[in-house]
């Protein structure tokens, strides 16, 4: 007997598990908590968010702004951030918002915003490590680092480190990672940070930099307590932005067509992010994972061990010491 195509789609088993990810994907778009309802100023705050100028962080800026906060976007672009700039100014009203370069990928670019904004900035009291990049291709950075593992995990892990001192004195203070369920899927080894034992088949190289920062933003929550700054990671959900841009057509179209029905906005994949810099029962609260309705959740094991944590953490200091 021959199984042909159209038969795999008529099989009951095909309906229901179509139904059950429709569930699941639904599920994902629903947020818990809602920013507008939320009357919680920010004036006289100082935030940075990387990757402001498009997608989840540019809703970030525009919500911190429309609080009254002083909001540095910091962005790779001057072209893309200065569009998101004005619009953010017009949108919220509020002058106060500006825009500073940096590339993540680049340990140079990273030290010299942070030099900047040590230079400009007398306090500091939100960070939000936003910006990313899925499905890269293979490359090693002039530092000698993987693309992908410098762009969402090195260079936003030294831009903490540089700001943490700021940070401390401003506080209360709040660091926001931005990662993604995909971390389940993560793998630690040291290697890959300079692009050995690698596979990119399904974006493999993505899942292990998002766990990598779950498990720093773990550690160094760890390394903070007592000193008033809280760290925490977050999953956005599915979000119809521009993270897509580096796959083939094929991999886009469906993307955007599931997206259309089940994703969530770039606004709504903001929502979990603002809960963890803003809402009042956060306070206090470090070194933990937020589900994309905001909820508290369950980090991968690997993100859940304290000794690894110690080690990587470690180990991406080393890294970002030489540089
Ligand atoms: N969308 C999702 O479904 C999803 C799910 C889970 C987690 N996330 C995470 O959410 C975060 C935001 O992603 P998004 O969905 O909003 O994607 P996006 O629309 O592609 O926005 C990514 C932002 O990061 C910036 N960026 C990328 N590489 C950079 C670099 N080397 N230096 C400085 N900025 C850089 C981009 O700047 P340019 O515009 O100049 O390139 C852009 O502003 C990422 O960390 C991503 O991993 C997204």
């Amino acid at each position: 007997m021959y199984l042909v195509w159209t038969d795999v789609f008529s099989h009951p088993l095909w309906a229901v598990s179509t139904v059950i990810l429709g569930l699941i994907l639904r599920s994902q778009r629903r947020g818990s908590w809602d920013p507008r309802a939320c009357l919680v100023q920010l004036k006289g705050k100082t935030a940075i968010v990387t990757g402001a100028n498009t997608g989840i962080g540019k809703f970030i800026a525009l919500d911190f702004a429309l609080r009254g906060t002083r909001v540095i976007m910091a962005c790779r672009s001057e072209a893309r951030g200065s569009v998101a700039l004005h619009e953010i100014r017009k949108r919220s009203g509020n002058a106060d918002v500006h825009l500073r370069l940096v590339n993540t990928s680049s340990l140079a670019s990273v030290r010299a915003f942070a030099e900047g904004v040590l230079r400009e900035e007398k306090e500091l009291h939100i960070l939000v490590n936003n910006a990313g990049a899925s499905g890269l291709p293979r490359d090693i950075t002039s530092d000698g680092l993987e693309v992908s593992f410098a762009t969402n995990h090195v260079g936003p892990f030294l831009l903490t480190n540089l700001l943490l001192d700021l940070l401390k004195q401003s506080a209360p203070a709040r660091i926001v990672n931005v990662s993604s369920m995909n971390h389940w899927k993560g793998m630690v080894d040291f290697s890959h940070f300079k692009g050995k034992n690698l596979g990119y088949t399904m974006d493999s190289v993505y899942n292990h930099t998002k766990l990598h920062n779950v498990i720093c933003t773990n550690e160094l929550a760890r390394r903070l307590q007592g000193t008033g700054v809280t760290a925490n990671s977050v999953h956005p959900g599915l979000v119809m932005t521009e993270i897509m841009r580096h796959y083939n057509f094929m991999v886009r179209f469906l993307f955007n067509m599931i997206g259309i029905f089940f994703f969530k906005s770039s606004e709504e994949g903001a929502v979990s992010t603002i809960y963890c810099t803003v809402a009042m029962e956060m306070e206090g609260i470090t070194g933990k994972y937020f589900d994309s309705d905001c909820s508290l959740g369950l980090p991968a094991p690997l993100a859940r061990d304290p000794t690894l944590a110690v080690k990587v953490f470690e180990f991406c200091e080393r890294l970002t010491s030489k540089f």
